[in-house]
């Protein structure tokens, strides 16, 4: 459940700005730009993490210049709360990833937990490599059990939304990334 259109409204209006949009697109084109150089000759499997990663992923994709499947893993941990939970599954890795070289794309990377899970299922299936794109990595300080190949933008230990990110449900479809005004 998505929280009401004027409590959402709410939640923006009071936020902080981290990157606008300009930024934003800068970003992903230079992470473009590095996995063009790294993986042109590899036809990956490119996964989307749903929901998160649909804008990240429907950006990028334009510009990676090399031929390339497409599917997606559905898991979250989130649910609408801000604070991580259980790992539920959606639509986890398919059978497809046997022998190939995996491209996981996420919106954020935040404790590891997921990419870690993706990377693990997908490992396990039968893949022969994996990589993953982050859109946003968190800077907490703490130990990540896994780093993403290529990072667009760093954000701080706050709770972040907007470019496919949902703050209890809402907006996913801002063109800027905002942090949630804490107290
Ligand atoms: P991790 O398992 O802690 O790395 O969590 C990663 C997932 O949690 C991401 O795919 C997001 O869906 C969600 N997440 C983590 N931090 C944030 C945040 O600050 N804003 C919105 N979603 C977040
Ligand atoms: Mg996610």
């Amino acid at each position: 459940m998505s929280v009401s259109m004027r409590h959402a409204r709410e939640l923006l209006q009071q936020a902080e700005l981290l990157y606008p949009a300009e930024q934003v697109q800068e970003a992903l084109r230079n992470v473009a730009r590095e996995i063009n150089a790294a993986l042109s000759e590899t036809q990956p499997l490119v996964l989307s993490v749903m929901g998160g990663a649909v804008v990240f992923s429907g950006q990028l994709l334009p510009l990676l210049d090399f031929p390339l499947d497409f599917d997606y893993v559905h898991v979250s941990r989130y649910g609408d709360a801000r604070q991580g939970g259980q790992m539920h599954w959606k639509v986890a890795p398919r059978e497809t990833v046997r022998g190939r070289v995996v491209l996981v794309l996420d919106d954020i990377l935040d404790e590891g937990h997921t990419l870690d899970a993706v990377r693990q299922r997908v490992m396990e299936l039968g893949a022969s490599k994996f990589y993953s794109a982050v859109f946003v990595d968190k800077q907490h300080g703490r130990d990540k059990p896994i780093h993403a190949d290529f990072v667009g933008l760093e954000v701080p230990d706050r709770f972040v939304f907007g470019y496919g990110m949902d703050v209890e449900g809402a907006w996913r479809n801002l063109p800027a990334i905002y942090a949630v005004r804490e107290g």
